[in-house]
């Protein structure tokens, strides 16, 4: 947890957010130790800005990973308070992570919150409902 932070912390300056100035970082680790890092990158069209979850898991699909790969989703501001993943990204990660895996919010003050993927989007559209 603490590398994962470390990490997080690190990378929050690769946000691309000249519009919010508001940073996000997301790192990603696997089963196997790997990591694969994001940001949340914004547009002057406001709309397609991409936030860090999506940017971290979208790096790691694009590698090949997929949802039995990975173990647990960091998410960092430098906020005293949590920030909480947006509902585009609750989709996303929904259907890109497993039903138990964790996601992990970090502030500042070092503190941490775990969320099973599935408390964060309850009775959710996914796959099955095809
Ligand atoms: N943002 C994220 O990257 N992740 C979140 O969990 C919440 C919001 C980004 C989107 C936008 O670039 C900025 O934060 C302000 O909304």
């Amino acid at each position: 947890m603490e590398k994962l932070l470390a990490l997080a912390k690190e990378n929050l300056k690769n946000s691309y957010s000249p519009y919010s100035h508001f940073p996000v970082s997301a790192v990603l680790e696997l089963k196997d130790g790997t990591i694969f890092k994001g940001t949340n990158i914004e547009n002057a069209a406001y709309g397609l800005a991409n936030c860090a979850e999506r940017s971290a898991l979208f790096a790691a699909y694009s590698s090949g990973v997929r949802k039995h790969d990975i173990r647990r989703l960091l998410v960092y501001t430098d906020h005293n308070y949590f920030v909480s993943p947006c509902g585009s990204c609750r989709q996303v990660i929904r259907e890109l992570m497993e039903d138990d895996a964790e996601i992990i919010l970090a502030n500042n003050k070092g503190e941490t919150k775990v969320f099973r993927n599935q408390e964060l989007l309850p009775f959710g559209f996914t796959e099955a409902d095809l």
